[in-house]
């Protein structure tokens, strides 16, 4: 209470208590740090401090970096504002590339140890402005998709994805995981069929394997189709009247005869390509 003179005409040790010879080193005056309510905490006003940190922040006339603080000769401004040391930040302007040389976990953040496998440098993922969301370039990657995606260096397939041991790039794009496409290579698959509901509307077991109805017609229209078969409009003689079965019109897309009598010898009528996979309704 109405202290008006310099703290140190008193605390010099002798008058009253005076800096201890552990105190840190500094020619500034106590009231540049202290109150008359207590020694401690200190505090500085640093009204106009903007550079020149590390001059007093070494440990000695201030604090200064910890034991365990990233190791690096950057100034203290490029990471720090006088208001608190944590968060620290960084003015990245004009920084592109050779992340990885602060990135280390050691002068910057660095890879967390659960972060993806990965040897590739930062900036193919990241950029400055936050880690996540993380990009990634695939412009002349030739691995196979799956080496990456694998649900530990990138995205794998989620739960519930069409199990195939086929790589990803079959069916998926860079750019986008959906819409999915797909070639079918195999002899079995109704070549042009026409897009229905979906995969499972013939894998139904959401695997390689299709669903087939009535596996005595596989691999025809009617290993699937037997039961859209009406034998009404499918006549094979015409007098006396005969029908085909499903069994002789297995091939939806095949030709069929309509023959004048039962000897099936003359044909009365001709017809091919009934039916069309790719067409839709039969
Ligand atoms: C006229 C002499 C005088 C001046 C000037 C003076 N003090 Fe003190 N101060 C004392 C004395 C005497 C004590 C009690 C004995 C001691 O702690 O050494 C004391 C005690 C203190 C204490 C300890 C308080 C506590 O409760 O533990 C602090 C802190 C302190 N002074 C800070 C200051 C600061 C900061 C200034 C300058 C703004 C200042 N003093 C100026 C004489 C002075
Ligand atoms: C640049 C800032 C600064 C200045 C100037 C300063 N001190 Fe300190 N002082 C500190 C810091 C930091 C501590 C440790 C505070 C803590 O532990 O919270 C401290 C602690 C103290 C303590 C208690 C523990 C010790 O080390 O003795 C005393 C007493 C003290 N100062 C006296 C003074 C006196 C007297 C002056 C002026 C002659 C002075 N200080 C000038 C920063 C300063
Ligand atoms: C003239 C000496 C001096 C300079 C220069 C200086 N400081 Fe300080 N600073 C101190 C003292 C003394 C304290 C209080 C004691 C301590 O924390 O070591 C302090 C405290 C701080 C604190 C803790 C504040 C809090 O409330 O916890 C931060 C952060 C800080 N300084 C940052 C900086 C930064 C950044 C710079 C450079 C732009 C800087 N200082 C320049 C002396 C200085
Ligand atoms: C390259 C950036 C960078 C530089 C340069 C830097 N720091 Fe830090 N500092 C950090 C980061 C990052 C943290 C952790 C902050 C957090 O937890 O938010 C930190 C934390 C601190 C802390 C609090 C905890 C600890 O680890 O001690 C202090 C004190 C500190 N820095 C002092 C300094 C001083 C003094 C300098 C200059 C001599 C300095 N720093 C230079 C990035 C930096
Ligand atoms: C000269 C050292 C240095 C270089 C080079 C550097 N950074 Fe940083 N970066 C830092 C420091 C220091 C911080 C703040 C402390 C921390 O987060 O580790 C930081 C912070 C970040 C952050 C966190 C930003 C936030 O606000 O959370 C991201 C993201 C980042 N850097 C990305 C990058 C990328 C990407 C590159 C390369 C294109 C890069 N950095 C290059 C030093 C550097
Ligand atoms: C192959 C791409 C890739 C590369 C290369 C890469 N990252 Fe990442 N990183 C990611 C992905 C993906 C995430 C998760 C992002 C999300 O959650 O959106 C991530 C997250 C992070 C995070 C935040 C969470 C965590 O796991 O730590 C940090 C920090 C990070 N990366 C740092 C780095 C640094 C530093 C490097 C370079 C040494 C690097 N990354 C290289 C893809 C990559
Ligand atoms: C060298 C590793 C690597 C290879 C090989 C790779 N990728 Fe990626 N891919 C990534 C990383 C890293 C990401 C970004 C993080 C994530 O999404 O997991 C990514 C992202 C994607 C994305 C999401 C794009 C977005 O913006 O949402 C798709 C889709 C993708 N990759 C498809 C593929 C396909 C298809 C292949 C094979 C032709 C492939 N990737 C090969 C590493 C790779
Ligand atoms: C045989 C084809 C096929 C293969 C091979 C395949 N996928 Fe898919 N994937 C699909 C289909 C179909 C969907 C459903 C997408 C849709 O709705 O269009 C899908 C969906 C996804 C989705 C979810 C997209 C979303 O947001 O819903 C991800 C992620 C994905 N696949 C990743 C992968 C990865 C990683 C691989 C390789 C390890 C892979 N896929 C291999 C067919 C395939
Ligand atoms: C009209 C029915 C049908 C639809 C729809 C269909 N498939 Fe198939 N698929 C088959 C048949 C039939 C086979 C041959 C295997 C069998 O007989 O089980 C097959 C085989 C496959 C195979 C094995 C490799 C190959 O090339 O033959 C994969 C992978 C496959 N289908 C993925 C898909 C995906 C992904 C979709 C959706 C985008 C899809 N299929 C839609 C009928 C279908
Ligand atoms: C592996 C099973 C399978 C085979 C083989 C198959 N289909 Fe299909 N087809 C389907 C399924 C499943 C649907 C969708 C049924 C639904 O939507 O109810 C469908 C739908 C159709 C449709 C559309 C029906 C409509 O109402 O739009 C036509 C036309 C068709 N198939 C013709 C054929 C022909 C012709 C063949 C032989 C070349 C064939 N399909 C072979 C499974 C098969």
């Amino acid at each position: 209470m109405g202290v008006t003179a310099a703290c140190s005409t008193c605390h010099n040790g002798t008058t009253a208590t005076g800096k201890s010879p552990t105190h840190l080193t500094t020619l500034n005056s106590c009231e540049d740090c202290h109150t008359t309510a207590a020694w401690s905490p200190a505090r500085f006003d640093h009204r106009g401090v903007t550079a020149g940190c590390s001059m007093c922040h070494n440990g000695t006339t201030a604090m200064g970096k910890s034991p365990t603080h990233l190791t690096g000769s950057n100034t203290c401004e490029d990471c720090h504002t006088t208001a608190a040391w944590s968060p620290a930040r960084f003015d990245h302007m004009g920084v592109t590339a050779g992340c990885s040389m602060c990135h280390n976990g050691t002068t910057a953040t660095g890879k967390s140890p659960t972060h993806l496998t990965t040897s590739n440098t930062c900036e193919d993922c990241h950029t400055t402005a936050a880690w996540s969301p993380a990009r990634f370039d695939h412009t002349g990657v030739t691995a196979s998709c799956a080496t990456c995606h694998n649900g530990s260096t990138a995205t794998g397939t989620p739960n519930g994805h069409f199990i195939s041991s086929i790589d990803c790039g079959e069916c998926h794009h860079t750019s986008v995981w959906t819409p999915a496409t797909f070639q079918h290579s195999s002899p079995d698959y109704p070549s042009g069929h026409r897009q229905v509901a979906g995969c499972t509307a013939c894998h139904v077991a959401n695997t390689e394997a299709s669903a087939w109805i009535t596996p005595a017609f596989k691999p025809d229209c009617a290993g699937c189709h037997a039961a859209d078969f009406k034998p009404g409009p499918h006549k094979k003689v015409d007098a006396p009247q005969r029908l085909y079965t499903v069994g002789e019109l297995r091939d939806c897309t095949g030709a069929c005869h309509v023959y004048t009598d039962a000897t099936l010898t003359q044909i009365k009528q001709r017809r091919s390509g009934e039916h069309d996979a790719a067409r839709g309704g039969f």
